[in-house]
């Protein structure tokens, strides 16, 4: 199959491609560094001539609903118009576990991609994923405050990037399926756990401490409510198994 990445170059989008080379598909990576803007269109035209499915794994760094919401209902719209001009059959698009009911901040712009998606005309696939083992990581770099590291307080059930981006190149193979089912880590666990285990295993002496944030986006997080339900199909991967392996850099 021909499969285009939209956000090829990042977290996840970097084991999508992986995974599409692995399973012998020719691939075609977008992002603004070779030519393509979802938020413009600029350059998915040429980009998607031919193309079987495209997978969509952008995304913009906010916690503001409005900048969130802008950015997926644009970027969205302008990819399922260029599939539709091209002739693509199925788009794929990665969500988030749990979101149902939380429309606040970062996620009000996943439950309004997840709504371009499902009214847009293009046959699709949405996999809802709970957040990734490098999600440690991200909250140290946003939580620190001189030495100290702080963390949100959250229960996570966290799931290796690598697993997610084989998943959707397996979706992205079948046809197009609405909702997929969910797909979550193996491991229950506390954030700031995860994150003094990253910060043990890279050996940096930075205390962490956990912060009750408020806000419903925060308030869900600590609830627990984002790490998916019994039915949810679980990654293999486990934490400090991800920790050991090469996907884990240290900073
Ligand atoms: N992080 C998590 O824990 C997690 C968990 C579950 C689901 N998800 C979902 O997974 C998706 C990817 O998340 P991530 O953490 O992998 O994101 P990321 O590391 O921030 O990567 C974002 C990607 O989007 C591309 N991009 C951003 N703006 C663009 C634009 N205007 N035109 C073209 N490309 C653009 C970036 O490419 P360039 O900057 O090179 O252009 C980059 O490749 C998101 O939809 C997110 O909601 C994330």
């Amino acid at each position: 199959m021909r499969i285009a990445i939209a956000g090829a170059t990042g977290t996840v989008g970097r084991h999508v491609l992986a995974a599409a080379r692995r399973r012998g598909h020719e691939t075609v990576p977008l992002s603004r560094a070779s030519g393509q803007d979802v938020t413009t269109g600029e350059g998915l035209a040429a980009a998607l001539a031919g193309a079987d499915a495209l997978i969509d794994v952008t995304s913009v760094e906010t916690l503001s609903a409005k900048v969130a919401v802008d950015f997926f209902e644009r970027a969205t719209e302008r990819m399922l118009a260029a599939e539709q001009a091209a002739g693509v059959p199925h788009h794929v698009a990665l969500s988030i576990v749990g979101i149902d009911g939380v429309d606040a901040s970062y996620y009000s712009g996943k439950l309004a991609q997840e709504r371009s998606v499902a009214a847009g005309g293009v046959p699709w696939t949405v996999l809802r994923a709970a957040q990734f083992h490098e999600f440690a990581g991200q909250v140290m770099r946003r939580g620190s405050v001189g030495p100290l590291v702080a963390v949100p307080r959250a229960l996570v059930r966290t799931v290796a990037a690598r697993e997610v981006g084989e998943r959707l190149v397996e979706l992205a193979e079948g046809g197009p399926l609405g909702r997929a089912r969910d797909l979550v880590g193996p491991e229950d666990a506390r954030l700031i756990d995860l994150v003094r285990r990253r910060l043990r295993a890279d050996g940096i002496r930075r205390p962490a401490f956990e912060v009750a944030l408020p806000g419903l986006y925060w308030r869900s997080m600590a609830s627990g409510a984002l790490r998916g339900g019994a039915e949810a199909q679980r990654g293999a991967i486990t934490f400090d198994e991800w920790l050991r392996s090469p996907n884990h850099t240290a900073p």
